[in-house]
Order: C-alpha cells, then sequence, then structure tokens
C-alpha cells in the first residue's frame, strides 16, 4: 500500500487523513500549526518536522489547505523534496490558475492531479465527499476513492474550474434562500414555516446547506471562491479573460447620464453589466433627484455592426488552456448585442 504524505489537518484535511489511516495506509503528516496534529498521532500517524520531511519517502502526497497562498508557500518547501514517481494531489480549493501555476513548477517525474471535493466536514467524516478529479489521476483514483466517489473531469485544472463552478452555485443558492428569509420575516412569516416550504422547493439543497450546523466552512474560504479574479466574462468565448464585471479599470469611460442606445432594450431596473457609472433611466435607484429639463434631442449615435449567424464566435476553449485573445472582442468595450432591440 502507498506512503501517504498529508499536508493541512484543518477542518477539511484532519478527518480526511483519518480515513486514509483508518483504510491502513502508511501515513505521514504535517500542519503549520503542529498541535491539530496530536488527534491523527494518537491514531497512528508520524508527525513530520516540515512540509518537506513529510513528502521525502512519500508515494502520494495530498494537499488540503486554505487557498493558493498556503498551496504556493508550502510548494515552495515541498518541490525540491519530492521524489520521482510520485504523485501530488492538491485537494484544495484553489481554482484553475493556481492548479496552472503550480503544474508548471513540478519536477519531472512528479504528477500533478487537481482533485478538490465537494461536500463539507460531516461528509469527510464519513468518507462521501464528491472528488473533482482533473489531470492523469488514474494512478491514484483508488486512494482519492477513500474520501469518497471520484468523478474524472478532464485536464490538469479542470477539477478546480468545476469547483469554482459548483461553489458559486451553491454559495449562490445560499444567499438566495438568505434573501427569501429576510424577505419572510418582513412579512412577518414564521422562521419555521418559511424554511419548510423552501425546503420542499427547487432550493431544497441550498435551504439544508444553509441552515446545517454539523458543518464547518469559513467565510474567508467561502469568499475566495467567488471572489470576481474568478470570473470569466462573457468574452470567455472568444477566449479572452475579464476582470471584475462591475467597477473594473478597464471599461471605457462614463456616458452621459441617463444616456441608453437607441433600441436596447433592457429590463426594468436592470444594471447594465459595463459598469456602474451607466446609469439606467428605467432604474428606481438611477432616477435623479431632481428632475431635469428633457435632453436636446441627440444625433443617431453609430452601432457596431450585427453579428450575422455566420460570424457568431466559436465556444470558448477552455479558461485553464491560454488561447489567443482578440483585440476587437473584448465586451466591455462592446455595445450590447442586437438582438436583444426591441423595435
Ligand atoms: N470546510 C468546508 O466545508 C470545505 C468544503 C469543501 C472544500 N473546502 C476547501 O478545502 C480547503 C480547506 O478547508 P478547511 O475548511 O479545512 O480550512 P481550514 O480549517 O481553515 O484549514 C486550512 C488549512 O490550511 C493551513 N494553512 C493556511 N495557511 C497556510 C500557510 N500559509 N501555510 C501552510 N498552511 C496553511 C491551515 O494551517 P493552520 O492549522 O496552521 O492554520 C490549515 O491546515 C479550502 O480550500 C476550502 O475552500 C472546504
Amino acid at each position: 500500500m502507498e506512503k501517504i504524505a498529508f499536508l493541512g489537518l484543518g477542518h477539511m484535511g484532519e478527518p480526511m487523513a483519518r480515513q486514509l489511516l483508518a483504510a491502513g495506509h502508511e501515513l505521514t503528516i504535517w500542519n503549520r500549526t503542529a498541535a491539530k496534529a496530536e488527534p491523527l498521532v494518537a491514531a497512528g500517524a508520524t508527525l513530520a518536522a516540515g512540509p518537506a520531511d513529510a513528502v521525502r519517502a512519500a508515494d502520494v502526497v495530498i494537499t488540503m489547505l486554505a487557498g493558493p497562498a498556503a498551496v504556493r508557500e508550502v510548494a515552495d518547501a515541498v518541490l525540491p523534496a519530492l521524489r520521482p514517481g510520485a504523485y501530488w494531489v492538491e485537494m484544495s480549493t484553489v481554482g484553475p490558475d493556481a492548479v496552472r501555476e503550480l503544474g508548471a513548477r513540478v519536477p519531472a517525474g512528479v504528477t500533478l492531479v487537481d482533485a478538490p471535493v465537494m461536500g463539507s466536514t460531516d461528509k469527510a467524516a464519513a468518507g462521501r465527499l464528491g472528488i473533482l478529479a482533473g489531470g492523469e489521476a488514474a494512478g491514484v483514483e483508488h486512494v482519492l476513492a477513500r474520501f469518497g466517489p471520484v468523478t474524472r473531469t478532464g485536464a490538469l485544472g479542470s477539477g478546480a474550474a468545476l469547483k469554482l463552478v459548483v461553489n458559486t452555485a451553491v454559495l449562490g443558492g445560499v444567499a438566495l434562500v438568505a434573501e427569501a428569509m429576510k424577505l419572510a420575516d418582513a412579512l412577518g412569516l414564521a422562521e419555521g414555516t418559511t424554511k419548510d416550504a423552501l425546503a420542499g422547493g427547487p432550493l431544497g439543497g441550498a435551504v439544508a446547506r444553509a441552515f446545517a450546523t454539523d458543518v464547518h466552512f469559513g467565510n474567508d474560504l467561502a469568499v475566495k471562491d467567488v471572489r470576481p479574479r474568478h470570473r470569466v466574462g462573457p468574452t470567455a468565448r472568444h477566449g479572452g479573460r475579464v476582470g471584475p464585471l462591475r467597477g473594473g479599470r478597464r471599461r471605457p469611460g462614463p456616458r452621459p447620464r441617463g444616456h441608453r442606445p437607441r433600441g436596447h432594450a433592457h429590463p426594468r431596473g436592470a444594471r447594465d453589466l459595463r459598469g456602474p457609472r451607466v446609469r439606467e433611466t428605467t432604474s428606481p435607484e438611477a432616477t435623479p433627484r431632481t428632475p431635469s429639463p428633457d435632453p436636446a434631442p441627440r444625433a443617431p449615435r453609430s452601432t457596431p455592426p450585427c453579428r450575422s449567424p455566420s460570424t457568431t464566435p466559436p465556444p470558448h476553449p477552455a479558461p485553464w488552456a491560454p488561447t489567443p485573445r482578440s483585440p476587437a472582442s473584448n465586451s466591455m468595450t462592446e455595445e450590447p448585442c442586437c438582438t436583444s432591440r426591441a423595435r
């Protein structure tokens, strides 16, 4: 059976490492705060003095750390000590960029696999996590299966990418449940009645997650998963990455107040994703406090040509596979598509 090194014994890492001990693996552990390793040492694991010592003889190295910065820091110590033929399975939620960065650093002969997990501390303790494994995972799939069912997601980085997608959906659902509960409170409804009604609807899973008491997922960890840096805007279909959808520096300059290109319909109250400076005259929050006189008639603005189906760009490639970017394809400078025209 493989010798395994497990680095990062936080809320998730500790119960996961315990699964490996229970399965009979020879386990060496390391955690920045050594005291957290004591229960596992009592259960039969060997505590290493540092991350490099932990991995030196390991066939499989598993990291379950807070985020990209922690992985980077641990990598500095671990990379020179990895033995040829070893696997490094990165299981933290770090996103595909961090995996790609790590992939460029691993020495020849070492196989990196990204395998973030779905499920929280309760499922980690029960060995029922969902594992999203990207890269050449065949050699370690049986080890990953100790934590729960394994889904092979594709190339290196695809597991990390899918995990971000999943967390965006889960955290969005939890936020929606919070909004609904707030509305229910404002309307004088009982919390239990509202919760039961929501639990029986399409947001049932999010309700369970929002009210779970036997799990621990730090807010700081959740925030890192939905921060704008991970977001890929509409231009991704052109292979371009964009930053925050709102408030970024790459926006064009401000438009005249209340300006809206003729013939472009926006839903009432909708915000223009090109940035907060663009105000919607139909939005209550954008209504000027002092009514202004009717604006003078404007000369029609020139709008870019509509895209015909034959010029529709191809589907975007995987974000972890860098592709050349078309300079004309940044939606931050694009007009809304003609398909939204109402008249
Ligand atoms: N909790 C969940 O429900 C859940 C579910 C799925 C995925 N995840 C993901 O799994 C990962 C771990 O989550 P967790 O809940 O176990 O987090 P956690 O309890 O906060 O543990 C974080 C771990 O990272 C270590 N660490 C942080 N910064 C470090 C650094 N600079 N150098 C070395 N070690 C460092 C911590 O060491 P110390 O003990 O010394 O602080 C600890 O072992 C995160 O990426 C999280 O997003 C969490």
